[in-house]
């Protein structure tokens, strides 16, 4: 089990005040402390965010060592593993942080998209304690979630911008005017970076989940001995497509292995991980260029679990340095999925106004642009 703690007695968010004033309108707006809850995937999330005192607590279970022998997620097991794991976790977000539930103002639970045995277990939580405290509860958007996850740093970017959205199941690149004003620029036509980046991982015969094992092996590659192409960049448009890098990988590697007489050196595993790990970046750099040149944007924002990447955030932040703007993204624990990032977006739509009725559903598939704009005018 991996838990993170965070306690923030003093927020960076109340010393410039970002939460207490509309990302929209820049008026104030009222304070509100919401509890999230993420259970979309395989990670169990569970966060407290104030909008005067910004992310008081957050506990992530992880459930790698479940699916790791099946090489996947299993969904049947993940939904049973959120069910046994998410009011322990809520408990001892309460315990840990010295927080009284009479203090919660909302409740924000992922609604979607995700595997639907998953989210239904954060979704009947949640909504069943909103209930249960006379609260209100509101269904989260899992990519919005991401997207304003840099938000909870101390120096959040300010709207309008373009962000990249990096995940297992998603690449695209949207820009963004405000909270829920998304228009989708490009993404993925096949597969998203981050299953690009396991299932290389798992042709590399590396545990799962594959893509931090993939990167971390990268570093000790040489990114002189193999190159993989760059697809679609010298396409015009702003798309993606990441499955033919998965074929070259295969070729490639089976080429190796003859040389090698049947097995990869750690060498060769290594320098194949740098080799795939570059064309991934160089191609998300190059579309990320594009995109800011076409829109006059000056700030990129960078979410999803595969903004973790190092080599990623270095390459990104120079790109934006030499365009004259700057590329923002959450610390690395918060680019992976949490419930810190469902409280912020919860926060940010129930100060908007947002009123849900009781009834609720989740919603594997969800367009992220049809999505309402938040108008935090209510005071
Ligand atoms: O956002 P996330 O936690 O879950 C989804 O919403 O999909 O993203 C998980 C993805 C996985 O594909 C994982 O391999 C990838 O993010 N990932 C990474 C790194 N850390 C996580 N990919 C490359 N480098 C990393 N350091
Ligand atoms: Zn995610």
């Amino acid at each position: 089990m991996i838990s993170h703690w965070v306690k923030r007695a003093n927020s960076t968010h109340s010393a410039i005040g970002l939460q207490n004033y509309s990302p929209l309108t820049g008026k104030k707006t009222k304070k509100m402390r919401v509890l999230g809850i993420e259970t979309s995937c395989d990670e169990t999330g569970v966060a407290l965010f104030d909008s005067d005192q910004g992310l008081l607590g957050h506990a992530v279970h992880s459930q790698t060592e479940i699916h790791a022998e099946f090489g996947g997620v299993v969904p049947e097991l993940a939904s049973r593993d959120h069910v046994r794991k998410v009011l322990p976790l809520l408990r001892g977000l309460f315990h840990e942080t010295g927080i009284e539930r009479q203090t919660i103002d909302g409740i924000a639970y992922t609604a979607g998209p995700g595997l639907v045995g998953a989210l239904l277990v954060g979704a009947a939580v949640g909504r069943s304690l909103a209930w249960a405290w006379k609260v209100p509860a509101v269904a989260v958007h899992h990519m919005e979630g991401h997207l304003l996850a840099p938000m909870l740093e101390s120096e959040p970017p300010a709207f309008p911008f373009v962000a990249l959205l990096v995940s297992g199941g998603h690449t695209q690149l949207v820009h963004v005017a405000g909270i829920g004003c998304y228009q989708l620029l490009g993404e993925s036509l096949d597969d998203a970076a981050g299953e690009a980046f396991d299932k290389t991982a798992k042709l590399l015969d590396l545990p799962y989940p594959g893509g931090p094992e993939l990167a971390k092996l990268a570093e000790s590659g040489n990114p002189d001995r193999y190159h993989f192409p760059r697809p679609m960049v010298d396409r015009p448009g702003l798309d993606f497509s990441f499955s033919g890098l998965k074929t070259f990988a295969l070729n490639t590697l089976q080429d190796a292995k003859e040389r090698e007489g049947g097995n990869l050196s750690a060498q060769t595993v290594a320098d194949l991980s740098r080799a795939f790990e570059d064309a991934v970046v160089d191609t998300l750099l190059i579309k990320c260029r594009r995109a800011v040149r076409q829109t006059n944007s000056k700030t990129l924002v960078m979410a999803g679990g595969v903004s973790a990447n190092r080599r990623l955030r270095r390459r990104i932040g120079e790109m934006m340095a030499k365009e004259g703007g700057a590329a923002y993204y959450p610390r690395p624990e918060l680019c992976t999925d949490n419930g810190a990032m469902i409280a912020y977006a919860g926060c940010q739509r129930l100060l908007g106004g947002t009123d849900e009725p009781l009834s609720f559903s989740a919603r594997p598939r969800w367009p992220m642009e049809s999505l309402e704009a938040v108008s935090s005018e209510t005071n």
